[in-house]
């Protein structure tokens, strides 16, 4: 959410913070802007709303030589998209970019007495508090930062540089990443490490509370307190090949076709399908230790909800006096809730940045229940903040919409299911069935998307145009994948789609069957097929327009559309069904000309509340 650069070296500023902000536009497009100081301080700053590339533009009518500058794109949050409102905020010396939310903006806005506020944004009254204990270069501009950080309340990651010292960047962050590009005479600063790939792989991960004072040749690190710190240089494990699109119009495509291998990854080292075993390293918890659990929570948001769901519906199914309840991050952190001390806590997140997760994870750690993170991003905060994990090892996802992360988070805690199930003697035959079927869903995928994707493709091309709802339907392990579903085509389409367990619809979401929307059936031939098979009839006896995806072969009911997933799978076919979703999702979404990879008001990682 929002993205932020930095460059101080010997090479042209423009250059870097324009390649980089482009990087990380997925985070945030409603606007963006740079600005580069000269050798004699002298600010150069072009800002624009709409996307990266409405600013390069304007850069490139305006290119600097300048060999300092810092940068962002902007989800807005306070103020509406504008050039007005876009970063970076100037307040006498000084220029701000910031990532995060200041909640006590307006108090600290009502004792600025000699700033005229350009913008709405909580970022301005930062940038403007920070120069008034600047004093126009009395204090040094570490200080300076740090005493406004001391007042401020919420979130932040921030870049600030002063025209009077045009050869320091100071970074600073509380909830909002930002990590240091290491290279030889230049620094580089980014809230993602994704902008830094190919300038360098060493990179160094600031902590919540500590303040970076960057030259090109120096970085130094302390604390709000002035401790200093010497953060680890870590390597950046991502190439460049793995955020281009590869030959597909959209990231989105790319990373819906790339799920076998990413599964692949995600599996790697931790199956046997020989002895029918299951290994996850991660998490560091004992076979005596895994005994004793018998609740689990699982936190997300979004997409991560939706996968703890699909987990919790299955490792119920083979794992003996354990309950387990998949929560909503955002909802849960404000709850009450007990959590007994048998507990163990999955923090399920693709970017490990998501906020609402993150207190989740800080709060569940107060009460001293083990926390275990189901994290993609490699160093991420919340990789960092727990105390066990296994991450998911799908690559970047840049696609604003999350796919791949879907598949392999789902089966990374059914395989964490797995490990429980086989600490507390579970017999093998219970659990062969499952483990084998997880070893065979890269090739099942595989098959699935050398097969499906034109079919998929001509009937998305055909509802696109014709209907305005969907109602998504599935039972059981289908029915998370049917929320998935849902929640794919209402973000890159902008469509209404919502998801029912189909035992539901008769409850109420009947009375939605009409001609302006059409039903999107998860299928899958399993013990609940002949229940499920009841909710299309009732559909069907009131004129709706159903949509079957499943893996009966013989399916044979007048539906409008039946799309049959061939496969040797039995019990997790609704992943494989998901996939039916996710390009179901993109190919409306494309028919009906959206920015599939960038969906309007959204950002990926969702680092404010
Ligand atoms: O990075 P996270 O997995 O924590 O993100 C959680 C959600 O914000 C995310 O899944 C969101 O719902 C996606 N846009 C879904 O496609």
């Amino acid at each position: 959410m929002c993205g932020i650069v930095g460059y101080v070296g010997n090479n042209k500023a423009q250059d870097f913070l324009i390649s980089g902000l482009k990087r990380l536009e997925y985070r945030g497009y409603d606007s963006a802007g740079i600005v580069t100081l000269d050798k004699k301080g002298k600010a150069t700053l072009l800002r624009e709303k709409g996307k990266v590339s409405g600013l390069e533009s304007k850069v490139s009518q305006n290119a600097r030589d300048d060999q300092i500058g810092i940068g962002h794109t902007r989800w807005a949050t306070h103020g509406e998209p504008s050039e007005r409102n876009a970063h970076p905020h100037q307040a006498g010396d000084i220029y701000l970019v910031h990532n995060g939310i200041i909640e006590n903006y307006k108090e600290l806005k009502d004792q600025i007495k000699d700033h005229q506020f350009q913008s709405d944004t909580d970022s301005e009254v930062l940038a403007a508090l920070i120069n008034s204990f600047y004093q126009g270069g009395k204090h040094p501009l570490s200080n300076a930062v740090v005493q406004a950080l001391k007042l401020v309340r919420g979130t932040y990651g921030i870049a600030v540089i002063s025209v009077k010292n045009p050869g320091e960047i100071v970074v600073a962050r509380s909830g909002s990443p930002l990590v240091i590009g290491v290279c030889q005479d230049e620094t580089l600063i980014a809230s993602d490490a994704s902008a830094l790939v190919g300038h360098t792989k060493k990179a160094i991960y600031l902590n919540d509370g500590e303040v970076a004072t960057i030259a090109k040749d120096s970085i130094s690190i302390k604390t709000l307190d002035s401790q200093p710190v010497s953060n680890k240089v870590e390597t950046i494990q991502t190439d460049l090949s793995a955020i281009q699109k590869g030959g597909y119009d959209h990231f989105l495509l790319k990373e819906v076709m790339e799920q076998p291998q990413s599964l692949t990854e995600t599996l790697r080292g931790r199956i046997n399908v020989k002895d029918c075993t299951v290994h996850l390293g991660g998490p560091n918890l004992s076979d005596s230790e895994l005994r004793k659990i018998k609740h689990i929570i699982i936190v997300g948001c979004g997409t991560a909800y939706y996968a703890g769901m699909t987990a919790a519906y299955y490792i119920e199914k083979f794992t003996p006096e354990i309950t387990i309840e998949p929560v909503i991050a955002s909802e849960y952190r404000y709850r009450n809730a007990y959590i007994p001390k048998d507990s163990v806590a999955l923090i399920v997140s693709q970017s490990g940045e998501t906020a609402d997760t993150l207190a989740c994870l800080r709060e569940i750690k107060k009460q001293g229940i083990k926390t275990i993170g189901i994290v993609n991003s490699i160093g991420s905060t919340i990789a960092r903040e727990v105390d066990g994990g296994t991450y998911i090892h799908v690559g970047p996802e840049i696609s604003v919409a999350s796919t791949k992360a879907y598949t392999s988070q789902s089966i990374a805690m059914i395989m964490f299911g797995l490990t429980i199930a086989q600490a507390k003697g579970v017999k093998s035959n219970t659990l062969a069935p499952y483990i084998k079927e997880i070893a065979a869903l890269p090739q099942e995928i595989e098959g699935l998307l050398q097969s499906i994707p034109d079919t998929v493709k001509n009937i998305a091309k055909k509802y696109a145009k014709k209907y305005d709802h969907a109602i998504y339907l599935g039972r059981d392990t289908a029915y998370p994948t049917a929320l998935e579903g849902a929640l794919k085509l209402k973000e890159i389409s902008y469509t209404d789609a919502n998801a029912y367990p189909t035992g539901e619809l008769k409850h109420g979401p009947i009375a939605l069957v009409d001609d302006n929307a059409f039903e999107f059936f998860l299928l899958p031939e399993n013990d609940l097929y002949d229940k499920s098979l009841s909710g299309l009839e009732e559909v069907l006896a009131r004129g709706g327009h159903a949509i079957v995806v499943t893996d009966k072969s013989d399916f044979n009911h007048p539906v409008e559309q039946i799309i049959t997933v061939q496969t040797g799978l039995k019990l997790l076919t609704p992943l494989l069904l998901n996939v039916v979703s996710q390009l179901f999702a993109y190919n409306f979404a494309v028919a009906k000309g959206l920015p599939v990879d960038q969906p309007r008001n959204l950002a990926k990682s969702v680092t404010v509340e």
